[in-house]
């Protein structure tokens, strides 16, 4: 039969926008193909979506892996990786400098019986030592949110298989141009696809790659709970994967400039960017990252919060916004925004500071970045 959008064979150069909530079955033995699980036919949105699934493949295939499965943000896939692989009694290890949401989901868990250790990043080399024999997820970011600390991908791998347990690698702040998590070892990569996936501010998508059996788990869940994607959103999402490797590469350019230009400015101290040769994570940044040290930093402007504030509002190219990895660039005071959901005392825990601001480069021209700070800073 021909495809009823291609009937001469001259494909769309992009793939449909397939809004339908249910398909019709063409006969009962269809229906039994697919419900056995021997055809990947659709049937419902909440099961499966022809654009959303060929977002997936394209992800899977940034990220070195079998399959990918898409879900409605960041946090829906980090939660589904929790409520696939988790149960009561087990141990989960999550470090501070994570995205601040976790430590919300963290408080679920522990309601429904999951114990929870919160490790300091910087203690990460000796993630050994904090393994238990419950232990069966460690979960971590690299380069981390907002301190832009690293942590080295095999070694985590290393200690998580003493316990057997899995390991899951956030590889948002990185980006799969410049970091495969999975070929270093970890068990499943997650992203918020939100940020340089997407890439325009334009949409919310979460997505886990891994291995096949993975994406049938994890598709249990998706479907038991209902977070699969919208078809426009997935739509928007591949159409921003087309440029997302020119736009990574211009975004790490920028932050590398940016960053040795930072160097040199007495208002800045504190500048965490794994680029840095000075970086304490520069050297694991170096083995497990290429093509550069992706699109984000952190570093403190003057002493206090009001010296922040007023850096930030004489900035007039780089907006003050959350969200990161977008084609404009982006700074916010992770303690006024994406800490907010974490206690202030337990902000300030790990080192991020009220006077912090987090950078997100765009791919503006690197110079009309610089000079923006550059006038900014006269305001502090
Ligand atoms: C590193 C990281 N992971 C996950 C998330 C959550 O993503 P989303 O906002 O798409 O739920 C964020 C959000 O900022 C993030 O920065």
């Amino acid at each position: 039969m021909s495809d009823p959008l291609t009937p001469y064979g001259n494909k769309p150069m992009v793939t449909p926008i397939v809004n339908a909530v249910n398909y019709e079955y063409k006969d009962f033995e269809v229906l039994r193909r697919i419900t056995d699980g021997e055809i990947d036919g659709y049937t419902y949105h909440r099961d499966d979506n022809p654009t959303v699934r060929a977002v997936e493949k394209k992800i899977a295939a940034l990220e070195a892996a079998e399959d990918c499965i898409v879900c409605t943000s960041g946090m829906a896939a980090c939660t589904m990786v929790y409520l696939t692989y988790l149960k009561a009694g087990e141990n989960l290890i999550l470090f501070h400098d994570t995205y601040g949401a976790h430590y919300k989901v963290s408080l679920i868990l522990e309601r429904l019986g999951v114990e929870v250790t919160w490790l300091n990043a910087d203690e990460s080399i000796n993630l050994k030592q904090y393994i238990k024999a419950n232990t069966s997820m460690v979960f971590l970011e690299t380069p981390t949110n907002p301190l832009c600390k690293v942590i080295d991908i095999a070694a985590a791998r290393r200690a998580a298989d003493i316990a057997g347990a899995r390991l899951v690698v956030d590889n948002t702040f990185a980006t799969p141009f410049h970091q495969q998590p999975l070929a270093l070892g970890a068990h499943l990569v997650v992203h918020s696809a939100t940020k340089a996936l997407g890439g325009h501010n334009d949409l919310m998508a979460g997505a886990v790659a891994g291995p096949k059996e993975d994406y049938d788990k994890l598709w249990f869940t998706r479907q038991a709970i209902g977070c699969t994607l919208d078809a426009y959103s997935a739509s928007l999402l591949e159409r921003g994967l087309k440029t997302f490797a020119l736009r990574a590469e211009r975004m790490a350019a920028s932050a590398m400039a940016v960053a040795e230009y930072l160097h040199t400015e007495p208002l800045i101290s504190g500048l965490f960017y794994p680029g840095l040769n000075g970086h304490a994570g520069h050297l694991p940044a170096k083995a497990q990252m290429r093509g550069g040290f992706g699109g984000m930093m952190a570093f403190n402007v003057g002493k206090t919060q009001d010296d922040a504030k007023r850096f930030i509002s004489g900035l007039q190219t780089i907006k003050h916004a959350v969200s990161l990895g977008s084609t404009e660039s982006l700074i916010c005071i992770p303690y006024l925004t994406t800490m907010l959901y974490l206690p202030p005392e337990k902000r300030l825990e790990f080192g991020v500071k009220e006077n912090t601001v987090r950078l997100s480069t765009g791919v503006e021209p690197p110079e009309r970045i610089m000079e923006d700070i550059r006038q900014a800073l006269k305001k502090v």
